[in-house]
């Protein structure tokens, strides 16, 4: 169990925790935006640990029809449900609770986005979460 999983964990926490990766995502976001590119057929796309929704608003601006899921934890405290929603949802995010590590993502993405992820897993969950995610 990893620290995003603590039954103990505050929601105070997760929300500063989770504010402060979305400020950081603005300041990533503009240069690695240009350093990926989807076909323009592209139309689902898959955001595992999506948590705030920053990455997938941005590629869903920059992909035409692009339509991305945020897959997050749910859980207790609910946050990044919360900061999700209390910003509005514009883009037409949709968002999946789940655990990446048991879940099935099920067929049909077309591009699968992970970021800021490994370093929270062992190197068979990393394997196995590598696996889930190839295109089917
Ligand atoms: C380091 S943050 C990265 C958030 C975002 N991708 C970014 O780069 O700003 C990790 C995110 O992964 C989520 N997460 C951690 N373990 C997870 C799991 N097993 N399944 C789904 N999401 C998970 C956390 O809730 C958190 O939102």
């Amino acid at each position: 169990m990893d620290v995003h999983q603590k039954a103990s964990e505050p929601s105070w926490y997760q929300e500063i925790y989770t504010r402060a990766m979305r400020e950081a995502a603005r300041m990533i976001i503009p240069s690695l935006i240009k350093q990926i590119t989807l076909p323009p057929s592209a139309k689902r796309m898959l955001d595992i640990g999506g948590a705030h929704g920053e990455y997938s608003r941005a590629m869903g601006a920059q992909v035409p029809g692009l339509k991305p899921t945020v897959f997050d934890l749910g859980g207790r405290s609910p946050p990044r449900r919360t900061s999700f929603n209390q910003e509005g949802n514009a883009a037409g995010l949709e968002l999946k609770v789940g655990n990446c590590l048991l879940d099935d993502f099920g067929p049909g993405w077309d591009a699968i986005l992970m970021v800021n992820m490994v370093h929270l897993f062992d190197r068979e969950q990393n394997l196995n979460l590598f696996r889930k995610a190839r295109p089917r």
